[in-house]
């Protein structure tokens, strides 16, 4: 039977707030008297959007209502007056309230063309893409704004809010371009379809890829690559790690194009930290990286495990996983500071094992490490160094290949030499998908991101400030040597 209360509200246009902040009108489509909660609905860019709320929550946003509820519910109903705290909640309530209703206009006038995975890719030598993470729960809770827009075909926006010398506030939006740029509704096996997918094919192709996941420290790098997170649980099966030793490998290699060259896939996991490497398949070993007079060079004593299914595959990336964040007192304590390396193997079933082609897939160490040159501690001076050292070591690199030079910078950092041979040959070939956080508060780290990936300036500015950060340390170092042969 149809209650007071639906009789009286549905139908009604009333306003909400979501739980971004933004207070908009909807249609009321359904009460329930009994748990005292009403449907609403709106259109959200041409789609029906509904949610359930409380009529408290409901009377806090349309005070008109109240009397008339309190009428219908009679005294039997849960006091339907609220709470005097909850009036304009994600109203006044809001910091930055002014930039973000000028996002908002902003986006209005967007045209949004979003990537499907029917849009078709295109190979490429070199891809860089760009992904942007939702707004987390702290984040809404603290009200941040969301300031990145991706209107696809790889552009990506970032609204910086400023203020002029009067106070006015005005919005500098800066527009990049990439190969592809993922919203937030993007899933990880959406960015694996135009990222690291067509490299799988050209390592049984006979060549080296690789496929990086460069960001600040919480923008999404270990979500992509590691595998998506459901509470606290990591599902390993859903990274691009695993889907890039997925059952298209297993199938390629029976396939009648590859099935005469007689290979067999092989998994290696390690971490690079400060320099070091460390196996994540066998209990974080410590290992050395030689190079031979022929310049290649020598993870020695690595792991490398035959795997025959997709299974396996996703069990070495979770030992690996686990073994990587064992012995840290906060979840991204050690990790943020570290790459770490998934490779994947074709190797010939030959007498000598041949290498016939390689995939390394890379989460690097957060970038907004290298630009701390503040603090004083030694250990995170000497981190910080190495992590600058070997990131832009890393875009050094990667612009070599793209212009198809004779001299790779490899020997800059311990993460270049060991992924020297994906660097040098005609068959390289490398994705880089640079991660951004969409809060306003990250919006510095944001476009340090941004534009470590799109412009070459900022190389320059690394260098000097990787110079300054050794100078700092060696200083240091000196100053307690003197003092130790003093004692
Ligand atoms: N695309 C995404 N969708 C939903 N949650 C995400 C996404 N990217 C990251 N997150 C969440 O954000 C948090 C930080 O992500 P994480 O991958 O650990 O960052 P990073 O490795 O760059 O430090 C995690 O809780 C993760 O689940
Ligand atoms: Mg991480």
């Amino acid at each position: 039977m149809e209650s007071a209360l639906s009789r009286f509200l549905v139908g009604l246009s009333v306003k909400i707030s979501r739980s971004d902040g933004r207070v908009h009108s909807a249609t009321v489509t359904s009460a329930n008297g009994d748990k005292c909660t009403a449907m609403v609905e709106w259109y959200e860019r041409k789609i029906c959007r509904g949610k359930e709320i409380q009529v408290t929550e409901l009377c806090a946003l349309n005070p008109e209502l109240l009397d008339h509820i309190n009428n219908v519910l009679g005294n039997a109903a849960p006091p339907a007056r609220p709470a005097p705290d909850k009036v304009n909640f994600g109203e006044a309530s809001r910091p930055n309230q002014k930039f973000y209703e000028m996002i908002q206009d902003f986006r209005e006038t967007l045209e949004v063309i979003p990537l499907s995975s029917n849009s078709s890719v295109e190979p490429r030598r070199i891809c860089v893409c760009v992904r942007k993470r939702p707004l987390n729960k702290q984040e809404m809770n603290k009200k941040e704004i969301d300031v990145v827009s991706v209107p696809g075909q790889g552009a990506l926006l970032v609204h910086e809010p400023r203020q002029k010398v009067d106070l006015t506030k005005y919005l500098d939006n800066q527009a990049f371009q990439f190969d592809y740029s993922f919203d937030e509704s993007a899933t990880n096996d959406l960015v694996y379809k135009f990222t690291a997918k067509p490299l799988v094919q050209s390592m049984f192709e006979g060549g080296m890829a690789t496929c990086f996941a460069y960001g600040q420290t919480g923008s999404g790098k270990t979500h992509t690559m590691g595998g998506d997170f459901t509470g606290k649980q990591q599902n390993s099966s859903k990274g691009i790690y695993a889907f890039a030793g997925s059952k298209t490998v297993f199938a390629l290699l029976n396939h009648r194009r590859f099935s005469n060259l007689d290979l067999s896939v092989y998994v290696s996991f390690f971490e690079i930290y400060n320099g070091k490497v460390y196996d994540l398949l066998n209990k974080k070993a410590k290992l050395r990286v030689l190079e031979d007079e022929r310049q290649q060079v020598q993870v020695v004593g690595l792991e490398e495990v035959c795997v025959s299914t997709a299974e396996d595959v996703v069990k070495l990336i979770q030992l690996g996983s686990a073994c990587r964040t064992s012995g840290q007192t906060s979840a991204n304590a050690n990790s943020s500071r570290s790459h770490a390396v998934l490779q994947v193997v074709l190797r010939r079933n030959d007498r000598a094992t041949t290498l016939h082609g390689k995939f390394s897939l890379v989460d690097l160490a957060g970038n907004e490490r290298g630009t701390d040159v503040s603090s004083n501690d030694r250990n995170t001076l000497v981190e910080t160094a190495e992590i600058n050292r070997s990131l832009l070591a890393l875009k050094e690199c990667i612009r070599s290949l793209g212009k198809n030079s004779d001299h790779i910078p490899f020997r800059m950092s311990t993460l270049t030499k060991v992924l020297r041979d994906s660097f040098i040959g005609e068959k390289s070939r490398t994705c880089m998908i640079a991660m951004v956080s969409p809060g306003m508060a990250s919006c510095e780290y944001t476009m340090n991101t941004l534009r470590y990936s799109v412009e070459d300036t900022s190389v320059f500015d690394a260098i000097s400030q990787v110079t300054e950060l050794e100078e700092k340390v060696y200083v240091e170092l000196r100053v307690e040597l003197v003092l130790l042969y003093r004692e």
